[in-house]
């Protein structure tokens, strides 16, 4: 069992969880927050949205272990809200439910929509709500109810008052060249841990050859992007690279173009990449940092240990802290890990590097994500 404590709806909870339960079965099974609604279990329908720190979540692919220290809201928790209120009664006005299963995530989703994009035009709301499912209504009087209150907010936020300090402010964000900056690439990452809101992960894997030939395989910058599935490099010096990532989490697909400021400290072997993406379709935006520490292992290879945090901001935010998130982390750089050796093989050693795929498929790794977690339930070797 794994202790958390965390704030539910302005109230401190603290309970023990086994690690494996997710915060949906949380919320509802243990604090009978019964308003958070579960249907297909695997990040795709959004009947299960909450919101953790202030951004839309998917509660059923998000462990509630993983929510030790944060702030959750779910359906209950906006009685008082003046935006939700005006989004309650545009459903009822417009005939946005019928049986009302998918409404409390519709809500929660649609609020997220109104106040990033205040004036939203149809086909925009349309799009961010693709990642939440309706059975009954054939969405015409939910988009119309979105649309209505997203005119109201785009008139509230061109009008020279400021608007109601209830209504959260939309979150800034650093453009990429600015946190691409060399200044910013110098924050220490005992630092960068403790950043609220981000999502961070370590792995580690081992190269067949040298420290020193590892070394210089990650100042080829081209060379460790044709490693990486998905990514392409447009640009690039010694110390930025410019390119592109594409990916595709739960029902959204994203190619986040962007830039990162690259730091490598030779005595140490030690390297940070930080950079910041923008994804123009879905108006996700993600700033991250990587870092990466190599050491010797016995027989003359190296072990490369990377550490990589994360912040998403926009419709791909629901999935930033799930575990198909995570596991697709964990996939990048196995693959990664695997395409390097390859390409570093001594000749006639290994096969040539294959290619990168043209995408990075997160629905592609579900299946591999519930394999692991059932072979791991089951005790069974990994
Ligand atoms: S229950 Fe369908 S996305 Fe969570
Ligand atoms: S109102 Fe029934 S699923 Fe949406």
């Amino acid at each position: 069992m794994t202790p958390i404590s965390l704030t539910v709806n302005g109230r401190r909870v603290s309970a023990e969880v086994e690690p494996r339960m997710h915060l949906a079965d949380f919320l509802r099974d243990r604090l009978r927050l019964t308003g958070t609604h579960l249907g297909c279990e695997h990040g795709v329908c959004g009947a299960c949205t909450v919101l953790i720190d202030g951004a839309p979540a998917r509660s059923c692919i998000t462990y509630a272990a993983q929510c030790d220290g944060l702030e959750v809201r779910t359906i209950e928790g906006f009685d008082d809200d003046p935006t939700m209120r005006d989004l309650r009664a545009a459903f009822s006005r417009e005939h946005g439910l019928q049986c009302g299963f998918c409404t409390p995530g519709m809500l929660i989703a649609s609020r997220d929509i109104v106040q990033r994009l205040p004036g939203a035009d149809e086909k925009r709301i349309r799009t961010e709500l693709s990642g939440n499912l309706c059975r009954c209504t054939g969405y015409l009087g939910i988009v119309n109810a979105v649309k209505s209150v997203a005119a109201q907010q785009g008139v509230a936020s061109e009008a020279p008052t400021v608007a109601p300090a209830t209504v959260a402010e939309p979150a800034r964000f650093i453009p990429a060249e600015a946190e691409a900056a060399p200044a910013a690439a110098s924050r220490a990452p005992a630092e960068a841990g403790e950043r609220k809101g981000w999502t961070r992960f370590e792995e580690s894997f081992v190269i067949a050859r040298a420290p020193d030939v590892v070394w210089a395989a990650f100042a080829d910058f081209p060379a460790v992007a044709s490693c990486l599935p998905g990514a392409e490099l447009t640009e690039h010096d010694e110390r930025t690279v410019k390119g592109r990532l594409n990916v595709k989490l739960g029902p959204i697909s994203a190619g986040f173009a962007g830039s990162a400021a690259v730091e490598r400290n030779e005595a140490a072997m030690t390297g940070t990449a930080k950079g910041a993406g923008s994804d123009n379709a879905s108006r996700s935006r993600t700033r991250g940092e990587l870092t990466y520490r190599l050491t010797p292992e016995p027989g003359g290879a190296t072990r490369v240990h990377v550490a990589v945090e994360y912040n998403l901001q926009g419709p791909l935010a629901q999935f930033s802290r799930s575990s198909l998130a995570q596991e697709l982390g964990r996939r990048l750089v196995a693959e990664f890990a695997h395409n390097l050796n390859a390409r570093l093989a001594p000749a006639g050693a290994a096969p040539a590097a294959p290619p990168a795929p043209a995408s990075l498929d997160a629905v592609g790794f579900v299946w591999a994500a519930l394999w692991s977690r059932i072979k791991s339930l089951l005790g069974l070797a990994r």
